[in-house]
């Protein structure tokens, strides 16, 4: 997608496709988002989506799909085993990866669930550039850990550098030693989701796998997020100036030994794949399929999915098609820079990051100062966002909260979904509640799973700063919602 100049001088991000299908979308007023809020246990991933004015929880299964994977749809072969539509989705794979062998899967956490319970052993330690929920929890359920090995600057929030999800190598390199004969596997996750959806480096990757095949360790490639990736490494390597998206997707393909992805997010479509070049390591995953996903040549997937994903994953090798993504939220990355309001920079892919710790930094991280700004954020807009703080984290074996590193609220940007007069009333309403932020107050469980709390805890505010906040509302913009 170009990044279209206007007659005055400003530039703007332009839609490369036309909208030929649309859903309606409500935005309710503040005080029944309020009340919806207060109903969903302070929790955005427990609200109704009908009470939901734009949804930008996520990007994961929520992208839109193009004619072509609409049209592809039709033709699926629906069978049990040895459909046709496993064989073109496997093709496609193979082909944009360089791969031999493809696991079907019906998401990114079941490829997760294969890879750990084939590989990961009691005792076992996996470094990798930064967690993420899914993989650690799968990790550690064999009985492994995980090291995160991000450069420093991948954490710091206002660091410019390009590439933040890149490996530190000498941490690599002392995690290697340290941990001899217990490293099952050395994980890079593309377009690093908690820490802002910053991209690696291609010459990283290279960097890791070098380092990987000296010792005799396994890497593996959590693709969910390469597309944004794809995109970093070609506007911001010079490595990767002269080369295409799809020869920067074949070369990771033939650095790592096993590559997995949810298709909720790489593809457009939902599902999930692992591919190797390797038989043996084929050989080891593929027993898991039937056990845990569905046989081989579906793994829990519909067929439509599968002919829907492998289209897109065609589509992902366009570079007009996955500008459209990072474009959008640098546009609003910027304008929130231009009015002061702390955002994680620079600006990545899967969404904008507003940072909580210099947003609300009168409510102190015991408060979860993260999803205290989700809350806050819907209540001013109808917008759902997702925490990615402390509320994501696992408590600490004596039962302390764990702090994140960061504390996050992420406004995903799902693809090509909606259209810049939406971002222009997201940043409007952002802008709104920066200026009333000192309204915004803390929050407390009420409900705590023990696992991946973030997902359907229940909390609640610590005084009545809720209702202030929508009254505020109310009374700046009269009668509109
Ligand atoms: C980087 C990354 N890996 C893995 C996953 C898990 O994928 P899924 O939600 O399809 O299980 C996600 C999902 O958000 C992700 O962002």
């Amino acid at each position: 997608m170009a990044n279209v100049k206007l007659m005055g001088g400003e530039s703007i991000p332009m839609e490369m496709h036309k909208v030929r299908i649309v859903q309606k979308i409500n935005l309710l007023p503040v005080e029944e988002r309020l009340d919806c809020i207060s109903k969903a246990g302070c929790n955005s991933f427990l609200l109704q989506n009908k009470d939901v004015f734009l949804d930008m929880l996520t990007d994961s299964g929520v992208n839109a799909m193009s004619d072509n994977q609409q049209a592809s749809m039709l033709v699926a072969d629906d069978s049990y085993a040895g459909s046709m539509t496993f064989t073109r989705l496997e093709n496609k794979i193979n082909e944009i990866f360089g791969t031999t062998y493809v696991l079907p899967a019906h998401q990114g956490r079941a490829c997760e669930n294969v890879i750990a319970e084939t590989f990961v052993r009691q005792g076992d330690v996996v470094p990798m550039n930064y967690h993420f929920t899914t993989p650690k929890t799968h990790i550690v359920r064999n009985g492994g850990s995980v090291e995160e090995l991000l450069i420093d600057e991948g954490t710091d929030v206002t660091s410019m550098h390009p590439f933040k999800g890149n490996m530190d190598l000498a941490k690599l390199q002392d995690s290697l030693e340290r941990n001899k004969g217990h490293v099952p596997f050395i994980r890079m996750e593309a377009g690093t989701n908690l820490i802002g959806g910053q991209p690696f480096e291609f010459e990283n990757a290279r960097a890791v796998c070098k380092m990987a095949q000296e010792y005799g360790v396994l890497t593996v490639l959590d693709a969910s997020l390469l597309q944004d990736n794809l995109y970093f490494m070609k506007v911001r390597e010079k490595a990767c100036e002269k080369l295409s998206v799809r020869d920067i997707c074949y070369q990771l393909g033939q650095m790592f030994d096993v590559v997995y992805f949810s298709g909720r997010k790489l593809g457009f479509a939902r599902g999930g794949a692992i591919c190797t070049k390797s038989t043996a390591l084929y050989d080891k995953m593929k027993n898991f399929v039937p056990v845990f996903e569905g046989f081989l040549t579906y793994g829990g997937m519909s067929v439509r999915e599968m002919e829907a994903m492998a289209v897109g994953l065609e589509e992902t090798m366009d570079m007009d098609v996955i500008s459209q993504g990072p474009q959008f939220i640098q546009y609003m990355t910027d304008k929130l820079v231009e009015a002061g309001i702390p955002v994680v920079l620079p600006a990545g892919g899967l969404g904008c990051h507003l940072d909580a710790s210099r947003f609300v930094e009168h409510i102190p991280q015991a408060e979860y100062r993260a999803g205290a700004l989700s809350v806050a954020m819907y209540i001013a807009s109808g917008i759902r966002g997702m925490e990615r703080g402390t509320i994501s984290e696992e408590r600490n074996p004596d039962g302390t909260d764990h702090y994140a590193a960061v504390e996050l609220l992420r406004l995903a940007v799902p693809r090509r979904v909606y259209t810049l007069s939406h971002i222009n009333y997201a940043i409007d309403r952002i802008k709104w509640l920066y200026e009333n932020r000192k309204l915004i107050g803390g929050l407390e469980f009420v409900e705590e799973p023990a696992v991946m709390r973030f997902f359907i805890g229940r909390l609640k505010p610590t005084s009545d700063w809720m209702e202030k906040l929508a009254a505020k509302f109310r009374h700046d913009f009269g009668d509109s919602l």
